[in-house]
C-alpha cells in the first residue's frame, strides 16, 4: 500500500492485536488515507472481492468458518455459476493462481477447456473456405470440453481444508431454494435475452414465459442446476465427467451436431503450472503462464516501462499513455506470432519476459511519435476475444491468497442450455485462431499458431496476478475483458506501484488500451481532451471506449490489514469481509 496513504483509518477501526499469516498488526500504523477519492474495504481476517454479492458472501462464510482461501475460491467459483450465470460457469473454464502460505510458494492450475479430438484446423471454414460465424459463436461446436469442474475439484482436493460436499453446499442450497433476482441480474439477462430466448432450454432457464428477465424482486430458482452440483458435490470429477452429468452434455452433443464426446470427457485434466514471474521496481510480479498470454505480455509490457520514470510523466499524462500504448503495441505484436497452448507449440517465455529483450524494445519507442503498427510487425493481428468473464479474489487469515479469473468466453457463452443441468456451453473454440492466414469477419488476420488441433487449448487473455513485496503478497487482481485483460490489469499494477495509488484508486482510474491491431488507442472517459489531443498530435488515432475496459476485483495486503477494491464499472460487485 502507498506510503502517503497510511494515514487514519486505524485510528477509527478498533483492532485486534492477533498476529496471522501476514505478520502481525502494527496498531500505531493508520491504514486508509481520506486524501483519496476512492477508498478500500478494509478488514483483518478474510475477504473475497468478486462480481456479485451472494457469491462474495459465500466464500466468506467459509472462511468464518475455519476453511482456507481455496476453500472459499472453490465455494465462490461454484456460487457464481448459480448467482452469475453470465460469466460464472460449470461448462466453462479458466485459471486459478494460489498463494500458499506454507512453503511460501505459488501454483497454477490451468483448467481452460480443450479443443475436442475431432476438431480440426479448419473447424468454422465453410465449403468456399470462408469463416463461419454463427458456428464459431453461437453453436454446439463452439464448445470446448469444460475445465471449471476439472479445475475446482483440483483446487479443493490439493489445497481446501474442508470436504468438497461442505464448500459446495452453500451453491446447491441456493440454486435450489433461489435467489432474489437483483437490480445487475436482470440488466445482465436482460442484455442477452433476445439471443438467450433462441434456445429453447437457455429460454427456460433464464427468461419468463413472455420471454423476459425475471423481475426484479422475484425469487429465481434452478433445481437443474442443484441437481448437477449435487453430482459434483458427491462424486468429486466424475461426477461432471463421467456418469448421468456427462451423459446428458454428450446426448444433447448429439442432437446439435457438437464434437464433445464421453472420451473428450473423461480424458480433461485440469494442470498445475508453474506461474510466470518477473518484477517492477522491486516489487516480484507472479502471474499466468501460456495458454494464457496475459501473464507473458503484463511482465513483457512491466520491463519495458521500468526504463522510464513514469511517475516524472504523471499519471495519465500524454507522455505516460503514450509509452504505454507503445508497449502494449509492441506485446501485443509478439503475442500474435508466440503464444499459443504451450503443449502444442513452443512459446518462448523466458526470452519475452527477459529484461534485455525489453531493452531493446524499448529502443524501437520514439517518445515523440506513435509508431504505426504497421512498421511493428506485419500482418498477423489479435483475436478478437468475448468481454465477457469473470474474476474474484480471496485472502485468508492464515496467510493463503487466491486469484481466479473464469469465463464462458462470451457473456452466457454459445447461448445453448445442455438439458437437465441447469447449466450454459461454453463457445471458448472462438478463442482458437479459426481461420489462420486469412481475414476472418472482422478484418483481422489470426496466427497460425493458435490453429484449432484436437486436445489443444485456445490461447487466452485471462491473467490472475498477484505482487509480492519482501518475499509477501502484497497484491492479488484480475479482470474480465478478452484481450482488455492483460491491459486492465497491467495498469493497475502499474497505478499502485509507480504511481503509489491506494487499491480502490489504481482500480478506478480511467484507463487505456492499445492491441496492436487494429491500431487504434482506446481511451475510458476520464482523461482530459487536451491530453487526447496531445496524443493525437504525436500520430496517436484515439477512439473513445464504446464501453468500460476491465472490471477487477482486488485485493492489497498491507501491513496485517486487508483492503479491498471491486471495480466500480460494472454494478453488482461485493467486497465481502470481516
Ligand atoms: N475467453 C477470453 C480469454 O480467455 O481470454
Amino acid at each position: 500500500m502507498p506510503h502517503r496513504l497510511i494515514v487514519a483509518l486505524a485510528l477509527c477501526l478498533v483492532l485486534a492485536p492477533v498476529a496471522n499469516g501476514r505478520g502481525p498488526v502494527d496498531t500505531q500504523a493508520p491504514i486508509i488515507d481520506f486524501g483519496s477519492r476512492f477508498l478500500p474495504v478494509v478488514a483483518r481476517q478474510g475477504m473475497v472481492v468478486g462480481p456479485e454479492r451472494l457469491a462474495s458472501e459465500i466464500g466468506l462464510g467459509i472462511l468464518a468458518r475455519g476453511g482456507n482461501a481455496v476453500d472459499a475460491a472453490v465455494a465462490t467459483g461454484f456460487a457464481l455459476a448459480v448467482t452469475y450465470p453470465r460469466a460464472g460457469n460449470l461448462a466453462g473454464g479458466g485459471f486459478m493462481l494460489v498463494h500458499l502460505a506454507e512453503g511460501n510458494r505459488q501454483t497454477l492450475i490451468d483448467y481452460r477447456e480443450t479443443a475436442p479430438r475431432s476438431a480440426d484446423r479448419d473447424l468454422f471454414l465453410n465449403e468456399a473456405g470462408e469463416l463461419d460465424n454463427q458456428r464459431v459463436y453461437f453453436s454446439h461446436q463452439a464448445a470446448g470440453v469444460p475445465g471449471t469442474v476439472a479445475g475446482l475439484v483440483l483446487a479443493q482436493t490439493r489445497y481446501g481444508s474442508l470436504p468438497l460436499a461442505e464448500v459446495m453446499a452453500p451453491a446447491i442450497a441456493l440454486a435450489e431454494n433461489g435467489l432474489e433476482v437483483s437490480f445487475a441480474l436482470n440488466l445482465e439477462i436482460a442484455a442477452r435475452a433476445e439471443r438467450l430466448a433462441l434456445n429453447p432450454e437457455a429460454r427456460k432457464l433464464f427468461l419468463t414465459p413472455a420471454g423476459a428477465a425475471p423481475e426484479v424482486g422475484t425469487t429465481w430458482r434452478q433445481p437443474e442446476l442443484a441437481w448437477t452440483l449435487r453430482q459434483i458435490a458427491e462424486h468429486g470429477h466424475d461426477g461432471f465427467y463421467a456418469g448421468e452429468v456427462a451423459a446428458r452434455l454428450v446426448a444433447e452433443m448429439k442432437a446439435g451436431n457438437g464434437l464433445i464426446t464421453a472420451e473428450d470427457l473423461a480424458g480433461y485434466r485440469a494442470l498445475e503450472r508453474e506461474p510466470v514471474r518477473g518484477s517492477f521496481q522491486g516489487v516480484e510480479v507472479v502471474s499466468t503462464p501460456p495458454p494464457s498470454s496475459g501473464g507473458v505480455h503484463i511482465i513483457q509490457m512491466l520491463n519495458i516501462l521500468e526504463g522510464y520514470d513514469l511517475a516524472a510523466m504523471g499519471h495519465n499524462s500524454a507522455a505516460y499513455i503514450h509509452h504505454l500504448a507503445e508497449a502494449m503495441k509492441l506485446a501485443y505484436a509478439d503475442r500474435s506470432e508466440y503464444l499459443a497452448d504451450p503443449d502444442f507449440q513452443p512459446v518462448p517465455v523466458a526470452r519475452l519476459v527477459d529484461k534485455d529483450y525489453a531493452a531493446r524494445q524499448r529502443g524501437l519507442i520514439d517518445s515523440t511519435r506513435a509508431t504505426p503498427s504497421t512498421e511493428i510487425a506485419p500482418g498477423r493481428v489479435l483475436l478478437d476475444e468475448s468481454r465477457d468473464t469473470t474474476h474474484y479474489s480471496v485472502a485468508d487469515r492464515f496467510g493463503n491468497v487466491v486469484s481466479n479469473t473464469y469465463t464462458l468466453n462470451f457473456s452466457f457463452g454459445s447461448h445453448i442450455a445442455v438439458p437437465g443441468t441447469g447449466m450454459l456451453l461454453n463457445n471458448e473454440m472462438a478463442d482458437f485462431a479459426a481461420n489462420p492466414g486469412q481475414p476472418n469477419a472482422f478484418g483481422l488476420v489470426e496466427s497460425e499458431t493458435n490453429k484449432i488441433e484436437g486436445g489443444k487449448r485456445p490461447l487466452s487473455s485471462m491473467s490472475p496476478t498477484m505482487l509480492f513485496r519482501d518475499g509477501k503478497p502484497w497484491l492479488a487482481t484480475g479482470s474480465p475483458g478478452g484481450s482488455l485483460i492483460i491491459t486492465a490489469v497491467l495498469q493497475t499494477v502499474l497505478n499502485a506501484t509507480a504511481f503509489d495509488m491506494n487499491i480502490a484508486s489504481a482500480a478506478a482510474e480511467a484507463r487505456v488500451h492499445h492491441q496492436w491491431q487494429p491500431d487504434k488507442l482506446v481511451v475510458e472517459q476520464g482523461i482530459s481532451p487536451d491530453t487526447l489531443r496531445l496524443l493525437e498530435g504525436m500520430g496517436h488515432t484515439v477512439d473513445l471506449a464504446p464501453r468500460t475496459l476491465g472490471r477487477t476485483q482486488s485485493i492489497m495486503l498491507e501491513r496485517g490489514y486487508l483492503l479491498g477494491a471491486t471495480d466500480t464499472r460494472r454494478p453488482g460487485g461485493h467486497v465481502a469481509s470481516y
